[in-house]
């Protein structure tokens, strides 16, 4: 029940970011939930590089985000994640490493959401001068980027509500069939 919880209240908040420091306990926590994530024949193709230098988060925001992600160098914790596409298989085209990096990141999220912590995926962002800031190997790709923080003012769930409620979602209606493509399935 905990979990389907955090899934209904984790919502993207990078205009919540405050630059209290995150203590390393709850860092570890988030990383662990990402590390526990399945993968494709168990591959566990993911890397996690975490940024807490002040100075880093201001060059590597600064230096290759996108225009709207500047606010995330307000963020005392940076965690982006990466794989080597050739750690991981390739199954009739489809790239699993993507799949195996989207579902630790979704595991970070619930994670930090769970300990009142905001985060806000991010792929607006130079992979090339990334990696550069960051000395990521070449071969690595950069899937996707979260700040952790506390929410500047009150509690997660006082912060998340105005987004929350605003939150659009497809009806469930409209994206599922049961039994066979087509044929609609009574659901909300
Ligand atoms: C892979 C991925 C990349 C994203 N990149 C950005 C981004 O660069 N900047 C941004 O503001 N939001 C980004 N988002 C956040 C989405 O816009 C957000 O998840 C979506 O609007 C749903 O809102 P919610 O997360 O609050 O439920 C990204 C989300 C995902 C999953």
């Amino acid at each position: 029940m905990e979990t389907i919880k955090a899934i209904s209240s984790r919502t993207s908040l990078k205009t919540q970011l405050s630059s209290k420091p995150v203590e390393q306990d709850k860092i570890n926590q988030v990383l662990e939930a990402a590390r526990l994530a399945p993968s494709a024949r168990n591959l566990q193709p993911w890397y996690f590089v975490v940024i807490t230098d002040k100075k880093i988060i201001e060059e590597v925001v600064t230096g290759a985000f996108s225009e709207g992600n500047q606010i995330a160098k307000q963020a005392p914790v940076m965690i982006v994640i990466c794989a080597d596409p050739n750690d991981d298989v390739v199954v009739a085209g489809k790239e699993y490493y993507l799949f195996d990096l989207g579902l630790a990141m979704e595991n970070l999220l619930l994670a930090a959401t769970d300990l009142g912590l905001v985060t806000h995926p991010m792929a607006g962002f130079s992979e090339g001068k990334l990696k550069g800031f960051l000395g990521i190997p070449e071969t690595f790709r950069v899937a996707v980027i979260t700040p952790l923080a506390y929410p500047i003012s009150g509690s997660y769930t006082d912060s998340a509500q105005e987004r929350l409620k605003q939150r659009s979602r497809k009806k469930l209606s409209e994206i599922t069939y049961l039994n066979r493509w087509g044929k609609s399935l009574k659901v909300g």
